[in-house]
């Protein structure tokens, strides 16, 4: 069969084939990733998504350069156990916003893209502190250091305009506010009309997380770690793939 022949002078021929193989490759190549460019986002909107609060933000640096990532992921898997023990699978839309992403590749702890809610702020207060304390066989690291680096986020809006430049929708305003934002979300006292009107009115937990005066690193990474998973309101979520 003529066809037969043509075909074994490609495989006999090493140039030949590797000159072929690079073309099938490339084709396949361009026709996936091709469209990729011209799709405005990849990602389906999904409601209740908002980018960090400062305060949040600095949260989710501080775990960032804590390593919890390390022993923890963020991604709930479509995958029933998973999804009985940790709530809803986690959908794209909700690590849109992060950068980089927090995925997780290792469970050494449980999945924590659902913790937000789950326990108390004091609970999270012992537990960073002396996590035997609250579970006696946890091998989790002790971050007590945490409550008493003080910060005062004047970094966070260079922070916020850094995002930005990744794609993540902060406003002017937003970035403007940003120290004063910061310490508006840990001091229940204070004036965060400003806050609640930037970031959302119901999706802003405002209140002194580490229980102690002035704001630590402890208060930003429980602020971030109460709103893991409490944006997207799932008793009315619909997954919608016609968009
Ligand atoms: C060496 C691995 C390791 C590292 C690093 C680590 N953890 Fe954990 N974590 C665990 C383990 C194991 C558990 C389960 C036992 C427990 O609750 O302490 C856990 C539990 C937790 C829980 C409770 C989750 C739940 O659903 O019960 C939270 C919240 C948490 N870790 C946050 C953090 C944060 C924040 C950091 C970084 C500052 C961190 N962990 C770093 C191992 C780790």
């Amino acid at each position: 069969m003529a066809i037969l022949d043509k075909h074994a002078i490609l495989e006999k021929n090493i140039t030949l084939l590797a000159i072929f193989a690079f073309l099938v490759v490339t084709i396949g190549g361009i026709v996936q990733i091709a469209p990729l460019f011209w799709l405005e986002n990849t990602i389906e909107d999904v409601e209740g998504m908002r980018p960090y609060t400062p305060l949040e933000l600095a949260g989710r640096d501080i775990y960032v350069r804590e390593g919890c990532y390390v022993c923890h992921s963020q991604m709930i898997r479509p995958m029933r156990d998973e999804v009985e023990r940790y709530g809803h699978y986690s959908l794209a839309a909700e690590s849109q916003y992060d950068h980089p992403f927090q995925w997780g590749s290792k469970r050494t702890g449980p999945d924590l893209a659902r913790v937000g809610g789950r326990y108390s702020d004091e609970w999270h207060v012992d537990h960073l502190r002396n996590p035997q304390s609250v579970v006696p066989e946890s091998v989790m690291p002790k971050y007590g250091f945490l409550e008493s680096n003080m910060i005062d986020g004047k970094y966070i809006g260079e922070v916020m305009a850094t995002h930005r430049f990744v794609g993540v929708p902060y406003s002017d305003d937003m970035i403007e506010n940003a120290q004063l934002d910061f310490s508006a979300q840990a001091d229940p006292d204070s004036d965060y009309d400003g806050l609640l009107e930037r970031y959302g009115e119901d999706s802003v937990q405002v209140r002194n997380f580490d229980g102690q005066p002035g704001i630590s690193e402890l208060d930003a990474l429980v602020a971030y770690l109460q709103m893991l998973g409490t944006l997207v309101d799932f008793s009315t979520f619909t997954p919608d793939a016609s968009r």
